[in-house]
């Protein structure tokens, strides 16, 4: 799908939709945007005449066909809610809803007139990336294992009615290419544990490779254990899928220019081992591999978009399973480190395979690291679906990190790494146990990681409550790549 910018009046656009807003819902008076109410006076009050048939709430739609003296075969009326509680979320949902409607309709073309409402204090570039990333979202299909596909989705124009500006044509880039790497993420999270095998990343790394002129290495299995990556090695060790750990390099930016690493846990499918998991929605587990999806994602984007950045994917990437080679409760490891693990629950494994990668990414004297991972059900518990769990050994980095999240509106919520916690980990066999007990789970999970980042500027997201949706809705939402591309370009000065 394509989108563009273009200066247009609602009136004589000429196209298969023009979507306006109207504000309203829960006893406030519905008012019509400005575009609403220029299609309105030159039809006569055919959209205040409608008016009675849409409820107003953020998302109501109303679709009418054949307004008087408007030059667009149909106007879709969106509700933005209240007006005096518009902002981002209801633009959002306004966004959302306006593209299903688009897609259930069949239009080939639209005209979006909500892209330069006013929220909040957000320039229009961020109604941009939002326009374009919640239609994006909305069409998004994941039909390829279905025998019955769904139609292709006719929409294939989608015109933003702004001013031309560079920065708007830059913001439009970023969108597009971020969505690119959104659906790419969505995607391999989406796809089953016997599809998206460790093997399975490391080819998609290489296609990426390949399309974009990246650098790649995957490591196996022997030059792990030439490396002694212990803890890798034990998480992996009753799977017959090959382990991969994947280094996949986006050099944008000059030679001299430290990377930022992204760090993406790769856990395939999370059996939990031999402290097995119970059965209720262990298929879940396949999106244990979320974080590793979101770092090829955010490569993707960066390098279609031709970000000035250097970045360096590292992706640990096995299956965590029971059997008869598996590591058991009690067994004790060597990191690659060489701080040695005793592996309480071996349940507890994407520690234990980031711990080995934080310490490999150190021979590529990066810039920052930012470990990405489905790490912890404790997350969850604390944050919900909504925010990111946000853990840093570094306040400016942690704010840094806040406040991209706040202008991708992928958000995060910052939890402490004090060393306080720290006595949590403590083994009477080893330098650490892998688990802190219930207590804060989230937090001794990162201050484990903690222990093996401490030659860095490091922060961590756990994105157990956000990477995708339970339920009905069962299926991957594709964060944090907005997060991460939204940092990576403001890290390098873009705003
Ligand atoms: N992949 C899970 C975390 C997870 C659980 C994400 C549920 C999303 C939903 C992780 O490997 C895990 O199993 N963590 C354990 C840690 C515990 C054994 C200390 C957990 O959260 O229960
Ligand atoms: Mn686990
Ligand atoms: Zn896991």
């Amino acid at each position: 799908m394509e989108f563009s910018i273009k200066t247009l009046s609602p009136e004589t656009a000429k196209t298969g939709c023009v979507v306006l807003g109207v504000y309203g819902g829960n006893e406030s008076p519905k008012e019509l945007t400005p575009p609403a109410r220029r299609v309105d006076q030159r039809s006569r009050g055919a959209l205040r005449a409608a008016l009675a048939d849409l409820s107003g709430k953020t998302g109501s739609t109303l679709l009418l066909r054949g307004v008087p003296q408007v030059a667009a075969e149909r106007v879709l009326l969106v509700g933005l809610g209240a007006k005096k509680e518009f902002g981002e979320a209801a633009y959002r949902d306004a966004v959302r809803a306006a593209a299903n409607a688009l897609r259930d309709l069949g239009a080939k073309d639209a005209a979006l007139f909500l892209a330069d409402l006013k929220v909040n204090s957000r320039p229009l570039g961020w109604n941009l990336r939002q326009a374009v990333l919640g239609t994006r979202e909305a069409l998004y299909r994941f039909d390829q294992l279905r025998q019955k596909k769904s139609p292709a989705p006719s929409l294939e124009r989608v015109t933003l009615p702004l001013p031309p500006a560079a920065q708007l044509t830059q913001a439009l880039a970023e969108a597009q290419a971020t969505a690119d790497g959104a659906d790419l993420a969505r995607t391999l999270g989406n796809l089953p544990s016997n599809i998206c095998t460790p093997t399975y990343l490391a080819e998609q790394a290489k296609k990426l490779a390949q399309q974009f002129k990246l650098q790649l290495e995957v490591l196996e299995r022997k030059d792990m254990e030439k490396l002694g990556m212990g803890a890798f090695l034990a998480v992996t060790s009753a799977s017959h899928q090959p382990p991969k750990l994947i280094v996949l390099r986006y050099n944008g930016a000059g030679k001299s220019v430290k990377p930022l690493a992204l760090v993406g846990k790769g856990i395939t499918f999370d059996t939990g081992g031999i402290s097995l998991k119970p059965a209720g929605e262990m298929d879940e587990m396949k999106f244990d591999m979320s974080g590793a999806g979101s770092v090829l994602g955010a490569l993707r984007a960066l390098a279609g978009m031709k970000a000035p950045v250097n970045v360096v994917g590292i992706i640990p990437a096995c299956e965590n399973m029971p059997g008869g080679h598996a590591v058991k409760p009690g067994d004790i490891v060597t990191t690659l480190s060489g701080q040695t693990v005793e592996i309480l629950n071996t349940d507890a494994e994407g520690r234990l395979i980031l711990c080995d990668a934080l310490t490999y990414a150190e021979r590529y004297k990066p810039d920052v690291v930012v470990d990405i991972a489905t790490l912890t059900g404790a997350c969850v518990i604390a944050l919900g679906h909504i925010a990111t769990g946000l853990f840093a050994n570094d306040q400016k980095l942690a704010d840094e990190i806040r406040e991209a999240a706040d202008d991708a509106w992928d958000r995060v919520w910052q939890m402490p790494l004090w060393e306080d916690y720290q006595e949590q980990l403590r083994s009477n066999f080893a330098d650490m146990a892998n688990i802190g007990g219930r207590p804060g789970g989230s937090i001794t999970a990162a201050s484990f990681l903690a222990r093996f980042a401490r030659k860095l500027r490091w922060a961590h997201l756990d994105i157990a409550g956000t990477a995708w949706r339970t339920g009905r809705e069962k299926g991957s939402t594709g964060r944090p790549v907005p997060l991460l591309v939204r940092f990576a370009l403001r890290h390098a000065g873009r705003k």
